[in-house]
């Protein structure tokens, strides 16, 4: 960390760059070891919040009969859902060599790709986790593609973001923890932490018409994101 404060080559990197001479995606291809440690944190992650979130969102779910998880990695959220809403059809979207490294599931399709190119369709698209990797430029794209595979708001096509909302979340000591390691780990991978207005800044660029953040787990929220 002081190299990146103190060396002038090193603060145009992430400190994950610094650390390791690559990003932190290059690593996760290149090296299976590092990318299997990375999936089983993400699985961990998401099996500690889907009770909470099925638990207290269950609204969120609502009229929704398929949803596709975009970026979703090993598919813990989506084998949650599909086991706790069997009538919700499941579709994980992640890139090749995840996909290949995925545990199959009766419940959940597994499907190889890049979502800056295609999404395929559903009533609802989930980006947990996502968007505080990439810039807003990149960001809109996403969206936009998320857009295009959701029907409108009135058929009740919707986007589910699980994120960080800055000064929304919980403001109990634990979570406060929590945000400062967050912090760090945004600085680590050269993430952005957006405010509402950031937020809504992408969204009505990629050509949503309104949403909703709920504060929920700690200090994430979702964010509900209508057409
Ligand atoms: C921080 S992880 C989040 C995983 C999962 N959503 C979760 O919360 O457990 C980001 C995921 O995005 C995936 N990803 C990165 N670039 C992608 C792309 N172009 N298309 C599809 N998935 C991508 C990564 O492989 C990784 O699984």
């Amino acid at each position: 960390m002081s190299e990146w404060f103190t060396n002038e080559r090193a603060a145009g990197m992430s400190l994950f760059e610094v650390a390791h001479g690559c990003t932190r995606r290059e690593k996760m291809k290149e090296d299976p070891a590092d990318g299997a440690l990375f999936n089983a944190g993400m699985v961990a992650d998401s099996r500690i919040i889907m009770d909470a979130l099925l638990r207290d969102a269950g609204e969120l779910l609502r009229g929704v009969t398929s949803l596709v998880d975009v970026g979703g990695g090993h598919g813990a959220v989506s084998v949650a859902i599909a086991r706790s809403l069997p009538h919700v059809r499941c579709t994980v979207l992640d890139l090749p060599h995840v996909v290949a490294g995925a545990p199959p599931d009766d419940k959940v399709e597994f499907v190889a790709g890049d979502m800056f190119e295609h999404i395929s369709a559903a009533d609802a698209v989930l980006l947990k986790w996502i968007l505080h990797c990439w810039k807003d430029e990149d960001c809109v794209k996403i969206l936009r593609r998320c857009k295009e595979a959701i029907p409108t708001r009135d058929a009740g096509g919707k986007v589910i973001i699980i994120d960080i909302v800055v000064g929304s979340g919980s403001q109990e000591p634990i979570s406060k923890e929590m945000q400062v390691l967050w912090d760090l780990y945004i600085m680590y991978v050269d993430g952005v932490e957006r405010e509402e207005h950031e937020w809504c800044k992408i969204f009505t660029e990629a050509g949503f018409s309104d949403y909703k953040i709920i504060p929920v787990l700690g200090f994430r929220s979702i964010i509900e994101v209508y057409p």
